[in-house]
């Protein structure tokens, strides 16, 4: 049979890859460059996939429809898990195993295969999306088969396997921890880090700079926002348009000055408890950015439903892999809706680990308004009418109260 195989070029999935070889499968090797660093040597990956006995290797360059389809529109939702994690990660897989299953048809596979550990989000979330995409194509998940994980019980054993089939390893140290790298993010768990109190060293953090060291300086810049979705960024006078263009100037501010850390404890899916550390720059400056233009130009009560049932439940879509389903089209079409107004500038500074909002304007809604805020006026507004808004209200409190004095309560 006929495999598309998720190969990074990796250790793990360059002994999958040589492993499915020897069990007699073609291999299609398949790799979405969504930003990482690691996708940047294609040529080299492909020479190592054909080496390790691939029948082809596919590449493909899936920026623009991970930054545009997920990225933002996790930023219009504002988009958080358990109130920390932004979700980096959740975001990429549902653009990526669309891919692969693609890739899988064009080239007659029977079977798709990835490097993803039996514990984790990951299979999950590629499992379900290839299963609603073409439930045909079988699965092979070599992390879940007895003969594979009896075979290779640790690092030793890969390194093992690799030094018996000329697989090639890179000379530089692997670090003690496993990363998970694209435009929204780089992930950083297991190993060392899963002693939850084990600081995490200062070397691990690859997106951003450390605050310690940032500049002394801030840097000033607008986001511009149409219906929710950045459109244009301006820094030191110069204008950048573009989704990924935008995005990536975003992670070069957060990068320089240090924003977008978190080091958490979440809850897997499966149930695991397990810590992880994050490095989000671009996305945590465009969401606080959204979250502020929010404020200025969104109905209250719209506000309100979306922060109860639509930013929790797409968020948890995302992280359970539930991204190929009714649920996230329908609340899918609630985020679009909310957004109908959310058009402006967001003026911001991002200075020594943090964003900071300094100003914001907008054309696009009348909520606000300068003289109903107005201290200094009373057009417009009845404070007279206040006397009975407040009375009315305090019917209910009231008899709470009186209530509470008779039974003797404190
Ligand atoms: N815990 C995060 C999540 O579930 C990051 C996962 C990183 N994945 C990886 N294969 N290293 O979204
Ligand atoms: C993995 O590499 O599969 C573990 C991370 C996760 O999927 O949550």
């Amino acid at each position: 049979g006929r495999v598309c195989l998720a190969y990074s070029g990796g250790l793990d999935t360059s002994v999958i890859l040589k492993w499915l070889v020897l069990e007699g499968y073609s291999v299609v090797c398949y790799l979405a460059d969504v930003g990482q660093e690691d996708a940047q040597d294609a040529a080299a990956i492909e020479k190592k996939a054909m080496l390790l006995g691939a029948e082809r290797m596919v590449i493909e360059d899936l920026q623009k429809t991970f930054v545009e389809d997920l990225v933002f529109r996790a930023v219009q939702c504002n988009a958080i898990y358990e109130d920390r994690y932004l979700l980096g990660t959740s975001l990429a897989r549902p653009v990526i195993a669309k891919a692969q299953v693609q890739v899988a048809e064009r080239y007659n596979c029977q079977f798709l295969s990835h490097g993803c550990t039996g514990k984790g989000n990951d299979q999950v979330r590629f499992e379900l999306a290839f299963k609603a995409l073409n439930p045909a194509l079988q699965i092979i998940a070599p992390w879940r088969l007895p003969e594979f994980c009896n075979k290779f019980q640790g690092r030793q054993d890969l390194l093992k396997f690799a030094a018996e089939n000329n697989i090639p390893v890179s000379s530089s140290p692997k670090a003690p921890w496993s990363m998970d790298e694209n435009l929204a993010h780089c992930s950083y768990e297991a190993g060392i880090l899963e002693d939850p109190d084990h600081t995490p060293p200062k070397e691990l953090w690859k997106m951003t700079l450390d605050p310690l060291d940032a500049p002394d300086k801030p840097t000033e810049f607008t986001i511009h926002f149409e219906k929710g979705i950045p459109v244009k960024v301006v820094e030191g006078g110069k204008e950048t348009t573009g989704s990924v263009e935008l995005f990536k100037l975003l992670n070069k501010i957060g990068r320089e000055n240090g924003v977008g850390r978190i080091d958490i404890v979440e809850t897997r899916f499966v149930g695991i408890k397990s810590r992880g550390c994050y490095d989000t720059p671009g996305l945590t400056i465009a969401r606080l950015a959204h979250l502020d233009l929010e404020g200025l130009v969104m109905d209250s009560k719209v506000r309100e439903l979306r922060d109860q049932f639509i930013t929790v439940s797409w968020s948890r879509q995302l992280y359970n892999g539930m991204y190929f389903s009714p649920e996230r089209e329908f609340v899918e079409n609630s985020i679009l809706f909310s957004q109908q107004n959310v058009t402006g500038q967001v003026r911001m500074m991002a200075y020594k680990g943090n964003a900071y909002v300094i100003g914001r304007s907008s054309d696009a809604s009348n909520l606000y308004s300068e003289q109903d805020a107005s201290m200094d006026s009373l057009e417009g507004f009845s404070p007279w009418d206040t006397t009975g808004f407040i009375e009315i209200n305090a019917l209910r409190l009231k008899k709470y109260g009186l209530q509470k004095q008779k039974d003797g309560q404190p």
